[in-house]
């Protein structure tokens, strides 16, 4: 009999992590993936795009569960699951990352009594204000297999307790599907800037729901703008919404603003760019993958690695921090990042591997 897996995505990040373990899970013909949709993220360029350029061509279910506050986004996520995941009986459920539709997905198979993965498991950033830290701890405290990406996370798994056995070092999935994009983008990528530009990328609620840090953020970039850098700004819409409502539109002129982007023009946009201002947490990862410099607008990160390895730099909201760095980008003189542990684009295949060993072994109990 096949045994199915239900695979929950929700935001944009979702996506792109979900699409390679779609992929391997076609070498094993007796596993049946469904995949279902919360729709929290709901806007086309949030979504829509990111299914069509992997060829995810169908959602099994779609839950349409959109935005509201925290409790209203999770509890609307929590009912609409319920129901599917009865309905359907996995034999296991699969959530990627941290966001409110990973926690959603976890915390309801587990309430039905069904198995759970967590691919990219033991991150912390040990700041609880931060709602993806919160969600991360849940989702991997009530997970039966953990995938993790980076070697500090199976640390942090086992000083929380976590069963040696559970945790499976397995690579980066979001590398794999960045791979899959990468070489196929390249090709077509027309445009050369005559100016250097670097690459901003802003919507962590800490940088964009308060008006004076936005403020404070807008007059360093302002002065990034001034070295002669174009700073192209793929905005998010939260912070969209943000800037309009505190009338900011004026400090943000310097930037070119741009809607966001589908995977593709983003990745193939970094990889030409001098360096990245961000404050996501993917794409530290992906920035250090493609060896460009990359400044996290943060105090802490949860992918540490990054940091010790790779090309990223915490930075904060520190303008002196900030600008000497883009002076030692810009002079030659940044770190240039070294190659990172099974980011090697087979990093889902490992896990759909370990998911068929796993209910192997279950259906042999
Ligand atoms: C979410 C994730 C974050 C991830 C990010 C990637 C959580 C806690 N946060 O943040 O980890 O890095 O996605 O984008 O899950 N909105 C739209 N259209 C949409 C979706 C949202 O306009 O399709 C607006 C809504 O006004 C909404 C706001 O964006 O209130 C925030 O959306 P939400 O899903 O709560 O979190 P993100 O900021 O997108």
């Amino acid at each position: 009999m096949k045994k199915i897996i239900a695979n929950i995505v929700g935001a944009r990040p979702n996506i792109m992590k979900i699409a390679p373990i779609l992929k391997a899970y076609k070498k094993y013909p007796h596993l049946k993936p469904v995949i279902i949709h919360t729709g929290q993220h709901y806007d086309d360029n949030l979504s829509g795009v990111f299914l069509r350029e992997f060829g995810i061509s169908k959602l099994d279910y779609h839950l349409n569960v959109g935005s509201g506050s925290w409790a209203e986004q999770i509890g609307e996520t929590l009912k609409a699951l319920e129901q599917t995941l009865q309905n359907i009986r996995p034999d296991l459920v699969v959530v990627v990352g941290d966001v409110n539709s990973t926690l959603a997905g976890a915390i309801t198979a587990k309430h039905l009594g069904l198995h759970v993965a967590h691919v990219e498991a033991g991150l912390r950033s040990f700041d609880l204000t931060m709602p993806e830290e919160i969600n991360r701890m849940i989702v991997d405290r009530i997970s039966d297999l953990l995938f993790v990406t980076e070697k500090d996370a199976s640390a942090n798994l086992k000083k929380e307790g976590v069963a040696k056995k559970k945790i499976h070092f397995v690579g980066n999935v979001m590398i794999d599907a960045l791979q899959y994009i990468f070489p196929k983008r390249k090709e077509k990528n027309g445009r050369i800037r005559s100016r250097p530009f670097a690459v901003l990328t802003l919507h962590r609620p800490s940088n964009v729901d308060d008006k004076h840090t936005l403020q404070k953020i807008a007059s360093i970039l302002k002065k990034v703008a001034q070295m002669g850098i174009e700073v192209i700004f793929p905005v998010h819409p939260r912070t969209k919404k943000n800037i309009e409502t505190f009338y900011l539109q004026n400090q943000f002129r310097d930037l070119t603003i741009v809607p966001p982007l589908s995977y593709g023009q983003f990745i193939t946009l970094i990889s030409d760019a001098r360096f990245v201002l961000t404050d996501s947490g993917g794409i530290q990862e992906e920035a250090s993958w493609l060896r460009i410099p990359c400044l996290t607008m943060r105090k802490n990160t949860e992918r540490p690695i990054t940091v010790k390895k790779g090309t990223n730099t915490l930075v904060d909201l520190h303008e002196d921090v900030i600008l000497a760095n883009v002076k030692k980008i810009m002079g030659g003189r940044y770190k240039k990042g070294q190659r990172l542990p099974l980011w090697d684009g087979k990093a889902a295949e490992r896990v759909v591997k370990k998911i068929n060993d796993y209910l192997r072994y279950q259906s042999t109990r």
